[in-house]
């Protein structure tokens, strides 16, 4: 879709930690060797000149919204820099709300792996519980509809997964995948769509999917919010051994069968959020392998490769069962001893193992507190 010696331009921010400033950089994106450059907008002089051995970033990665890593900075891309590149690239990166409704959501596994399937990119992804108020603001537009009570009971009914869903013509391009509203009609006319396969009837219907650009923006607002107060997670905290799916993993399409893996082996997953850890923030949280474990520095260079996926997990003995259940940590020897864990299945080497799992027993609350308490402030 890119000419090889084609360069596209961005603003992007840096929340820069010793200053507390937010700093702008223009970014330069050279497609032929997927080097970037960035300029210092302030002090009007060149900031950085890379190409990017270690975790290229790919012209996909880059749109309005999105958060890249270069060199352990987590940037954030703010706007298009020319005309060039707002043309090539906007329509190409449409943003919907989908949204997994409760009686889906022991298929979240297979709804997301189908998401990635249909070639769609995930670049938010947060299970909430919605009040009746909050559903009502959600629903708005079917104030006085006589479904509307019906609508609000079972929304309300138990948690639901929300997810920023990006590719070209995205909005009308994932209601064609979700299918018609009545899972029966959609089982006649696209039985290949998700309302088809995984819902239950007219209100009971898996999924959700924004009619138009302007409900995409104010749906994606409202479980997004870009300021003022998150919405709330559903961790709960207690009895519970935390789980990260790792960026690679998510970049090779494994979240869904990762996800559907823990449900069949018949773990609860009683919260689960997508993150873009900082550097600091990878290093606080593997703070006990430093200088333990010889892989260290490129398991925290792994985490803030891209985005990654934080899951509560529940079960009897959790911590116990699910560090079981992820197998050893080096996938090589996991195909070997136990090649049903979920290294065994999805790891590539010691550090891109598809997952972390917590390793002791009394630590499970307090790494599912990092992500669920602390990085959500
Ligand atoms: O979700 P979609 O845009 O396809 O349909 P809608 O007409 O905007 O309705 C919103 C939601 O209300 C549907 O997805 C159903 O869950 C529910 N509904 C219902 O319970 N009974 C109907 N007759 C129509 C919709
Ligand atoms: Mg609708």
């Amino acid at each position: 879709m890119a000419d090889a010696d084609e360069t596209f331009t961005f603003v992007v921010e840096w929340y820069e930690e010793i200053a507390a400033r937010n700093r702008q950089f223009l970014l330069i994106y050279h497609v032929k060797n997927k080097g970037v450059e960035m300029y210092d907008m302030k002090n009007r002089k060149t900031f950085l000149k890379t190409s990017l051995r270690d975790h290229p970033i790919d012209l996909s990665d880059l749109y309005i919204g999105s958060t890249i890593n270069v060199l352990g900075r987590q940037l954030k891309v703010i706007e298009y820099a020319d005309e060039h590149t707002r043309s090539k690239l906007s329509s190409q990166k449409e943003k919907t709300l989908g949204l997994i409704k409760p009686d889906a959501m022991n298929k979240i596994g297979q709804i997301l792996d189908h998401v990635y399937r249909n070639g769609f990119m995930i670049t938010k992804l947060k299970m909430c519980k919605l009040d009746r108020n909050e559903a009502f603001e959600m629903y708005q537009e079917h104030r006085g509809k006589p479904f509307l009570n019906d609508l609000l009971e079972y929304v309300t009914s138990g948690p639901v997964l929300a997810f920023e869903v990006v590719g070209q013509n995205a909005i009308t391009n994932w209601r064609k995948t979700i299918g018609p509203t009545d899972p029966a009609t959609a089982r006649s006319e696209a039985p290949n769509s998700i309302r088809a396969q995984y819902g239950t009837d007219k209100t009971r219907n898996a999924c959700h999917g924004s009619d138009s650009l302007t409900s995409a923006a104010r749906e994606l607002e409202f479980f997004f919010p870009s300021t003022g107060p998150k919405r709330r997670n559903t961790a709960q905290l207690s009895d519970c051994t935390c789980c990260v799916i790792k960026p690679h993993a998510i970049k090779s399409g494994l979240t869904g069968k990762i996800i559907t893996a823990i449900l069949e082996a018949g773990f609860e997953i009683s919260a689960l959020q997508m993150y873009n850890l900082e550097k600091a923030n990878a290093e606080e949280f593997y703070e006990v392998y430093k200088g333990v474990v010889q892989e260290y520095n490129g398991m925290v260079a792994e985490l803030t490769s891209g985005p990654c996926i934080a899951l509560e997990i529940r079960a009897q003995d959790a911590a116990k069962s699910f560090r079981e259940m992820a197998g050893p940590a080096d996938p090589e020897i996991a195909r070997h001893l136990r090649p049903r864990t979920l290294r065994a299945l999805f790891g590539s080497d010691k550090i891109r193992n598809a997952v972390h799992c917590t390793d002791l027993p009394e630590d499970g609350n307090m790494e599912v507190e990092y992500f669920f308490k602390i990085l959500e402030q």
